[in-house]
């Protein structure tokens, strides 16, 4: 996690690089640092909290010098603390570091008997001695001789003292990537870092390292030889990356879902009105012989995963196996040739879910991803991607990548299901009918803002929550309650509602709140029963539930309804109504919505 950046030009650093470094507070935010070059000396300037500490303590503007690297961290090895957090410094040399340097316990001993002093208790102060270590005035060579020596995930960005006019940086499964501009170039973890300035990027590869200057850039191999990388030209722009007037990226970007969905979808229809599959032909082929296909994702992409299994088994009758990325890696899966498996992973770059696919891959399967950032490692090493174009997702709760996931599996499942005959032709045009209608119905629910809360106004105390549903509305139950967790800290757990009265029910006090999701209408009466038990023991009832739904009216204390469609389809208008109800429950309790407390956007480490 963490996020790093570096510039080196003729403008002054420090303000490009406390810029960057906002862009990227959504990695980590519990300290920032930044090291700038002022022509003779490198100095650092670092604080504890949030980057607004240190830019108050040391105003940008008053900072000299033309090259720089900054870091804004989520602590992994020490607490967050000013000596914890980076740049750290050996000697002439600093360094800021993304990930997590497994070996650092077995390294600090070698390196403390060669005189080095140890004042911190992070991982990267390992990194910092051994490139001082190396270095006999040739950064890049040292860089290489450290980098041999590192196990782990990394991406390093260093300078020296002695080079007032360069930064060099290396990536080993932590992203980087490489900016250029005119007369100035940047390093960064993440693109928006860097936006604002160029659209002209090289996404480096694991084990590349790269030497910048103003007017130079070189790359090259981890063994040290120089390499040409095709330049990547961004397509959204910084107005993407910005609120845009909202007051938090998570509402901007649940309100964008509509656009999300729509670019998803359409490009996926092709000229005879039919979906094409063409990005994912090596896997659309399987189709007819699919022995079994599995589904892996961590948090979110784990829940947009088991409704792509619910879809996919009802409606294609494959059998599908859904698993936790930290799961399948290490539990020795069943999987191997003849098998598919689809990976889901907004940020295309987290570990669990790349060392699951790198498993699923080792074991002869065939792996689509299914993520929403071009040049990922998860896009790079994936046999197929079907990408979410969802555009930059920054706050920490995951929402218009969520629907676009979802999104992305209905409309893979579609197609599956009429391939193996799950479903005829007329099933076939009614669901593609319904998807294409699906942002429009979105916009409904977004339209119906006050509503939500008011309700979130309301209820926006309880301590407990209880999110129950049926059929698909079970994983939908799942996001919901996540969502509740991760920005409002309130307690919230999912239940297949039927489970209940298997013990759950013991949990339930006055005032608990039960939010009841209701598109399975085949399903309605059971799910209505299970209410009626709740409500019996003082539950308060929030439903969630297609217009016209008498009984889901009837039984609910409130009743948010959302525009009628498939039920197969209705979470995905159901769970924008749930975002839009943590959402304000968050902003009720006055809390951080897009930087929840403990949590990071991308976790690039186990
Ligand atoms: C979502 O709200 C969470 N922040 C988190 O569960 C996230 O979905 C998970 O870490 C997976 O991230 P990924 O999609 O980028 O792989």
């Amino acid at each position: 996690m963490c996020g790093i950046v570096g510039y080196v030009g003729e403008r002054n650093a420090a303000p490009i690089l406390m810029k960057g470094l906002e862009k990227l507070e959504y990695r980590g935010y519990d300290s920032a640092g930044i090291a700038v070059h002022d022509g003779k000396n490198v100095n650092i300037y670092k604080a504890k909290g949030r980057l607004k500490v240190l830019e108050e303590r040391y105003p940008p503007s008053e900072v000299a010098g033309v090259l720089g690297i900054g870091h804004t961290r989520w602590a992994t090895h020490g607490e967050p603390s000013e000596l914890n957090s980076h740049p750290h410094v050996s000697g002439r040399i600093a360094v800021v570091h993304n990930g997590i340097i497994e070996n650092y316990q077995r390294l600090k001993p070698w390196l403390e008997e060669k005189g080095f002093n140890f004042i911190s208790e992070t991982d990267t102060e390992v990194a910092a001695h051994l490139v001082n270590h190396f270095y006999e005035g040739n950064l890049l060579r040292a860089l290489k001789k450290a980098v041999a020596l590192l196990e782990g995930s990394f991406a390093l960005g260093v300078l020296s003292a002695d080079y007032p006019d360069t930064l060099v940086a290396v990536r080993k499964a932590s992203p980087l990537i490489v900016g250029i501009g005119d007369n100035e170039n940047f390093i960064a973890s993440d693109i928006p870092a860097i936006l604002e300035h160029t659209r002209k990027v090289y996404l480096l590869d694991d084990g590349d390292m790269v030497v910048l200057k103003k007017n130079d850039v070189r790359l090259y191999n981890s063994l040290g030889e120089r390499i040409r990388k095709e330049i990547f030209h961004v397509t959204w722009d910084a107005d993407m990356a910005e609120k845009g007037g909202w007051a938090h990226f998570m509402v901007k970007e649940i309100n964008e879902t509509p656009k999300v969905l729509h670019d998803t979808l359409l490009p996926r229809i092709d000229e005879n009105g039919r979906f094409s599959l063409s990005e994912i032909s090596g896997f659309a082929a399987m189709a007819g012989g699919l022995r079994r296909l599995f589904i892996i994702g961590c948090g979110t992409a784990y829940n947009a995963a088991m409704m792509g299994k619910y879809f996919i088994e009802r409606t294609a009758r494959i059998p599908v196996e859904v698993d936790y990325a930290s799961e399948f890696r290490y539990r020795k899966p069943l999987i191997g040739r003849g098998d598919a498996c689809i990976v889901i992973s907004q940020s295309g770059e987290t570990a669990d879910t790349l060392a699951a696919m790198r498993e699923a891959k080792k074991r002869g399967a065939r792996v689509v991803a299914i993520t929403n950032v071009v040049g990922s490692s998860v896009a790079r090493e994936a046999d197929e991607v079907f990408y979410t174009w969802a555009g930059p997702e920054i706050a920490v709760a995951s929402t218009k990548a969520y629907s676009a996931q979802l999104m992305a599996l209905f409309i893979i499942g579609t197609e599956l299901a009429f391939r193996v005959g799950g479903i005829d032709e007329e099933q076939y045009s009614a669901m593609l009918s319904a998807l294409i209608k699906i942002p429009e119905q979105v916009q409904r629910v977004l339209d119906n803002v006050a509503r939500i809360q008011q309700v979130a106004a309301e209820r926006f105390n309880a301590k407990n929550v209880f999110y129950i549903g049926r059929g698909m509305d079970c994983p939908l139950s799942m996001e919901s309650a996540l969502k509740l967790k991760e920005i409002c800290y309130t307690h919230a757990e999912a239940f297949a509602a039927g489970e209940l009265k298997h013990g759950p029910l013991a949990l339930l006090e006055r005032g608990t709140l039960v939010v009841s999701l209701m598109t399975e209408e085949a399903l309605i009466d059971k799910t209505i029963s299970n209410m009626i038990e709740c409500r019996t023991r003082s539950a308060y009832i929030l439903g969630i539930a297609m217009e016209g739904n008498i009984k889901a009216v009837e039984t609910s204390d409130e009743c948010i309804m959302i525009p009628r469609t498939m039920d197969c389809f209705a979470p995905m208008l159901a769970a924008v109504a749930a975002q839009l109800f943590a959402y304000y429950v968050a902003v009720q309790k006055g809390l951080d919505v897009d930087k929840p407390r403990n949590l990071a956007k991308s976790v690039t480490v186990e």
